[in-house]
């Protein structure tokens, strides 16, 4: 169950590397015998996903075309790659609406970035193809960035790992992907959604971690683990807990954190990713439970306790431990920020529905997509953001196209989503490299899609 890069052979400079897939979602068929280009398959499609035991709902899933016969899994398949591989996908369309692939996280090129204003959606159908460039080390994700809230929620979402210069030796590596559904008695999903649900996010009554409701996961006893955790929900923060074991903080979204730091509960935003050092302390037959614990996000949302979200079981302890060598150590530099670096501000609202029959309404500077002014930034230019929440719920606030660093807390690290707290400020700073159309909006998906999202073009007009 080691998790660490092998070094299989070299020739000349260029060493031929397999990579190890963490614990997970299964990765995706890799067709491309060259080892710094993967070229895999997706379709996304109608299938079958048992949330509950023995109850299969019907979802949206997405497939690997490379395997014969695969029926879809809730996640889909992980895209595994490392530092510098040249990635082509090829999609497939097979749902009864359009949709497109986002990748979360990394930076594509604008063109293929799968958003609102960067693409043509892709119809029922149709294929598109893919392509771009891993540059950074990290645990990413994708999903559709059309009608988000209902395709995401149905199944469509996945991780992605890419190696890098930022591996370090552990036992056991692990994705963790965290979602909530909203499921009927008879497993399916539920179709209702409530003024509620669209006020905060879809509510789900099940937990998920890679898409089953309370697995029991084995693990080495006194296991040293990477836990890549990831919240695919609409709406829900997780806030993880693992009672008796503190939590070591080592990277975030964009990779490793240059200082790893503790916490007791990890506070885990929509669309946000934490990774975590983990010793899994007991005896073998021992049981660790994962929880999430209640978190304040506003609208009065009820304290459920803590919950249950998997079972870590653990076994005899790793024939041969990986060494306990230092933390890992991620090299990120501050952003040169001055007095004078240029500054813009973003207020978050929201509107409470006129009647029964109306949708509440957010709006980012008074603007709901789609009627909203493209902002325009020169490319390389570095600007702080100032993101003002003046709702009654916290906003998950994400960026497309680059990382920010954010401001004004103790830890340094790249960020592409960052939590607005209610009724307060967050500010990052941000260097626009990446020429193109955008999109920045609030990783709660029924936000984006009732208004929050806008729209950013850096560099001169494609
Ligand atoms: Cu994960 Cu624009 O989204
Ligand atoms: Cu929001």
């Amino acid at each position: 169950m080691t998790s660490t890069l092998v070094l299989l052979a070299c020739n000349g400079d260029a060493p031929t590397r397999t990579l190890e897939a963490p614990l997970g979602p299964t990765p995706l068929v890799d067709v491309d015998p060259a080892p710094d280009a993967i070229e895999v398959s997706v379709v996304a499609a109608p299938g079958r996903w048992a949330f509950l035991p023995g109850k299969p709902a019907d979802v949206w899933a997405y497939r690997d075309g490379n395997v014969d016969g695969d029926e879809g899994r809730v996640p889909g398949p992980m895209l595994l790659g490392k530092v510098g591989d040249h990635v082509t996908v090829h999609f497939r369309n097979d749902l009864p609406e359009p949709t497109t692939l986002h990748w979360h996280g990394i930076k594509v090129p604008a063109m293929h970035d799968g958003s609102n204003v960067s693409q043509m959606a892709v119809e029922p159908g149709k294929s598109f193809t893919y392509e771009f460039t891993l540059t950074e080390a990290g645990t990413f994700w994708f999903h559709p960035h059309l009608r988000a809230d209902e395709q995401i929620e149905r199944g469509l979402y996945a991780p992605i790992v890419v190696r890098g210069e930022d591996e370090f030796p552990v036992d056991t590596d692990r994705v963790l992907v965290l979602d909530d559904v909203k499921v009927e008695s008879s497993g399916q999903l539920s179709p209702t959604i409530t003024s509620l649900d669209l006020m905060v996010g879809r509510q789900g009554n099940v937990l998920l971690v890679n898409g089953e409701r309370l697995p029991r996961l084995e693990a080495p006893a006194g296991g040293r683990e990477r836990w890549r955790l990831l919240n695919s929900a609409n709406g829900a923060y997780f806030n993880v807990s693992l009672p008796g074991h503190p939590l070591r903080v080592v990277g975030w979204d964009g990779g490793v954190l240059p200082e790893p730091y503790g916490v007791d509960n990890l506070l885990i935003a929509p669309g946000e990713r934490y990774e975590l050092l983990v010793e899994l302390g007991g005896a073998e037959g021992d049981t660790i439970e994962l929880q999430t614990q209640h978190y304040d996000r506003g609208h009065a949302l009820p304290d459920l306790g803590p919950r249950p979200l998997a079972t870590f079981a653990l076994t005899a302890p790793p024939a041969s431990p990986a060494p306990r060598s230092p933390e890992p150590r991620g090299d990120v530099e501050p952003l040169p920020v001055t007095p004078d670096t240029p500054r813009r501000s973003f207020t978050l609202s929201e509107e409470e529905p006129a009647g029964p029959a109306d949708e509440p309404r957010f709006f980012i500077n008074d603007e709901a997509y789609p009627d909203v002014t493209r902002l325009v930034v020169g490319t390389g230019e570095l600007e702080v953001w100032e993101i003002v929440n003046d709702a009654e719920m916290d906003h998950p606030f994400h960026l497309h196209g680059t990382f920010f660093q954010v401001l004004d807390q103790p830890h340094l690290g790249w960020k592409d989503t960052v939590n607005v707290p209610q009724k307060s400020t967050v500010r990052i700073a941000v260097d626009f490299d990446n020429p193109g159309l955008w999109m920045y909006h609030c990783h709660i998906l029924e936000h984006a899609e009732r208004g929050m999202m806008g729209v950013l073009q850096v560099g001169k007009a494609p």
